[in-house]
């Protein structure tokens, strides 16, 4: 809980948690739990992407590892849990073995994947992607809102945009991939269940619409002569919303809009949004997505304005592995919580990781399941738990 009170210090801004890839802030955070690895007897480096990863050797030291982790940067105005817990529960483990004169059977990775929320450059889950060898090269081109490219960010961050491919474990080279991470949803909360074991992670689409109308002045340009870009947007917004409520299980979110030239005396000549589309069947969220194209195509053709769309993550929902979830429902109840199952509909690195490796995750319980907020809280019992459980699955870990 202190070391979350000390992660949450590394901020880009004052007053609220906001540590976006390749900042001062997730930097200082990299260095801090680089130090927290090396003090648990890990041997740790950084990969080509900023990820920190901590080893420990285990019985058989050329066995594949079982990897723990999960990631250290935040959407704006964060709370202080997601990601950060899983990472400081795995780093809570690995320094438990050797203190309590433990040795694994097969080595220990503890991962803190630099970016998982994608807030900088609009994209997700590019740590991960990196080390599943996931990573698509064209997203280095991708730049932030004051225009420095992810190529260089990477650079500026001490990492090498030429070795990211080199950086990727093959498949089949880890036991497994187990993440930790509070549950950012009400479940558990309601159900007054601590910990919970993930069925499946929902896939997710993220998309990035420009729509380009006329800007003019507010007070001279009748209704019937405008083009007006904002008006498009806001259509887009609408049915986001109406196909969510028509279709059970989708979530459809529009969580930010940049109005140009944005002054009230102007007609909008410009409107970008962001839209993640969310279902927990592929099937649905890609027929959700195509609906939601010809309504942007018709909302723009409408007012005379054009629409761009460009696609920037279509992540598959995932399964978790069988015999390892069961694996973690066993180490749970022998920490005395009979778990929940439930499947999750944020997106996890697990997700990710799940190209290369096997995967189990295990939820806790966060008040009132607030997420994606400063109010994001855990109670120490229940992280006290979490550690207790995934403790129990290392030691009892056998491939
Ligand atoms: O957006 C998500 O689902 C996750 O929190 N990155
Ligand atoms: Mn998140
Ligand atoms: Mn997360």
């Amino acid at each position: 809980m202190e070391r979350a009170e000390l992660l949450a210090r590394c901020s880009d801004e004052p007053g609220r948690i906001t540590r976006l890839y390749g900042t001062h802030a997730h930097a200082s955070a990299s260095g801090t739990l680089a130090g927290w690895m090396r003090a648990a007897g890990m041997s740790v480096g950084r990969d080509a992407i900023g990820n920190v990863i901590g080893r420990l050797e285990g019985e058989r030291q050329d066995a594949p590892a079982l990897l723990l982790g999960s990631h250290f940067d935040t959407v704006r105005d964060a709370g202080r849990w997601d990601g950060t817990l899983g990472v400081l529960v795995a780093i809570a483990v690995a320094e438990w073995l050797p203190a309590a004169g433990r040795r694994p059977s097969v080595p220990l990775e503890v991962v803190a994947f630099a970016d998982e929320e994608g807030t900088r450059f609009g994209t997700a889950f590019l740590g991960s992607a990196v080390l599943a060898g996931r990573f698509d090269e064209a997203d280095l081109g991708r730049v932030d809102a004051g225009g420095v490219s992810l190529r260089d960010a990477i650079r500026e961050y001490g990492g090498d945009p030429t070795a990211l491919g080199a950086a990727a474990r093959a498949p089949g080279s880890l036991a497994g991939y187990v993440e930790v991470h509070i549950e950012q949803g009400p479940v558990l909360d309601e159900s007054d269940v601590a910990l919970g074991v993930v069925s499946a992670i929902s896939g997710q689409t993220r998309a990035a619409l420009r729509f380009s109308g006329v800007a003019g002045h507010a007070g001279t340009v009748p209704i019937e002569l405008r083009h007006d870009a904002l008006c498009a947007a806001a259509d887009v917004v609408l049915a986001a919303e109406a196909l969510s409520r028509e279709t059970p299980g989708l979530v459809a979110t529009v969580g930010r809009l940049t109005v140009l030239p944005g002054a009230p005396n102007v007609i909008p000549g410009s409107a970008e949004l962001s839209l993640d589309v969310r279902h927990p069947e592929d099937a649905e969220r890609a027929a959700a997505v195509s609906r939601l194209r010809e309504r942007a195509t018709e909302a723009a053709e409408a007012r005379g304005a054009a629409v761009e769309w460009e696609e920037l993550l279509d992540q598959p929902a995932v399964v978790c592995d069988a015999a390892l979830s069961e694996r973690m429902a066993q180490a749970v109840e022998g920490a005395g919580v009979r778990p929940a199952t439930l499947p999750s509909g944020a997106g996890h690195d697990a997700a990710i990781m799940a190209a290369i490796a096997p995967v189990a995750m295990l939820f806790v319980r966060c008040a009132d399941g607030v997420s994606h907020h400063p109010d994001e809280a855990v109670a120490e019992a229940d992280v006290a738990l979490a550690v207790d459980a995934l403790a129990a699955f290392v030691e009892d870990f056998a491939p």
